[in-house]
């Protein structure tokens, strides 16, 4: 079978990793410093701190915010679970809109409509292949005074007019599960603004735990526990080192889907991309035309019966139990529901090859015949 996302683990990872172990050392320490150091680097010297999963990240940069209840926070309504459950979850309000049909990205006219007197943040995810208009964002968010938390969490090595995502904005939270472009197995990181805010993060990655002058420590309010260990650390290093090849490799991947993906079916695909565009590829999400109810699935039955594993990013998060709660139901977000009705993830990973991807067209072209009226 092939998957959709797969880590490329080296030997010399493998050997580092035993080398942490034997160290006895294997909780948060030096690799974690060295870690951030390196990530750091990569953001222009912004300060920069891990957790364990870009879930933790938001959850801390909601947090860092001061988002809590009576607050909203306004989010795009086509991304992962994550960023939902993370605001709901700090007592705040989500506020969802739309997104563009192609590029996936937020809709910054449907924000500024939204925004409000209870407005706090912005929680744009952003897509593979291209990025949120920083530009128009930030012009919103900073004549207003809302914080923005970029969901960087598919996009680590994307730039933004020649500048690495996470060294431009407020903050910026990073995914390191193994589906991402590098992995450390699970972890995540957050880009912030300066040294205050990054030592408030250290105190709300573990516990809430203060020390004070006198030596003693305290807490003030229930912290989280979400400091990643050096073990995870160690391969995140590695992984940070090899992110330019995977990044040109994936790209390659892509390059070829668009030369070899069948057309006369009218899928939508993602935007196509253009020499020094600086666009990182994570996923290849298709967009199949509208068919039967049922047709999506019997498509990606069809891959499944050729060995070829598929993936489904993302669900219409207004339209889950969750985001019901608020008011939303089907029709108020066309573009995020459209996506989440009919968009495939085909295989696309660092371990693939052009060859593997030119099996997937023609497995796609196969059961886009089977499944069309
Ligand atoms: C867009 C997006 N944001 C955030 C996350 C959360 O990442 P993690 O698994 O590291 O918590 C994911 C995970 O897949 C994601 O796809």
């Amino acid at each position: 079978m092939m998957k959709f996302a797969s880590p490329l683990i080296d030997e010399a990872t493998i050997e580092g990793v035993a080398d942490v172990l034997r160290s006895g050392h294997i909780t948060s320490g030096p690799w974690v410093e060295r870690f951030e150091a390196a990530l750091s680097l990569f953001c222009e010297g912004r300060p920069v701190r891990v957790v364990t999963s870009a879930t933790a990240a938001i959850e801390v940069a909601l947090q860092l915010c001061d988002i809590g209840p009576g607050d909203e926070v306004i989010t795009c309504a086509q991304s992962f679970f994550t960023v939902l459950n993370m605001i709901v979850k700090q007592g705040a309000t989500p506020v969802f809109v739309d997104c563009d049909l192609v590029t996936r990205n937020i809709d910054l006219a449907a924000v500024e409509a939204r925004i409000g007197p209870r407005t706090r943040a912005i929680v744009p995810t952003h897509w593979p292949g291209s990025l949120a208009d920083m530009d128009a964002l930030y012009r919103l968010a900073r004549e207003r005074g809302i914080r923005v938390i970029e969901d960087a969490a598919l996009v680590i090595g994307s730039r933004y007019n020649g500048r690495p995502i996470g060294a431009i904005g407020d903050i910026t939270t990073f995914s390191f599960h193994p589906n991402k472009n590098m992995t450390s197995i699970e972890g995540g990181a957050l880009v912030v603004n300066d040294a205050g805010e990054a030592r408030r993060v250290d105190v709300l990655r573990f516990h809430g735990i203060e020390r004070l002058a006198d030596g003693t420590r305290d807490v003030a309010f229930p912290g989280g526990k979400f400091n990643l260990p050096d073990v995870n650390a160690r391969i995140g290093i590695e992984q940070l080192a090899r992110l330019p090849g995977f990044l040109a490799h994936r790209r390659e991947l892509v390059v070829r889907y668009f030369e070899r993906f069948p057309a006369r079916f009218g899928c939508v695909l993602p935007p196509r991309p253009v020499e020094g565009d600086g666009q990182s590829w994570n996923m290849f999400c298709i967009l199949l035309p509208d068919g039967p109810p049922g047709s999506r699935e019997a498509f990606r039955d069809a891959l499944a019966a050729r060995g070829i594993a598929t993936g489904v990013s993302y669900e219409a998060l207004h339209l889950s139990t969750l985001g019901r709660r608020f008011g939303y139901q089907r029709g108020d977000l066309p573009n995020a529901e459209r996506i989440a009705g009919r968009t495939v993830t085909l295989p696309l990973h660092a371990a693939m090859s052009v060859d593997d991807v030119d099996r997937v067209c023609a497995a796609c072209e196969q059961a886009l015949d089977a499944v069309s009226p």
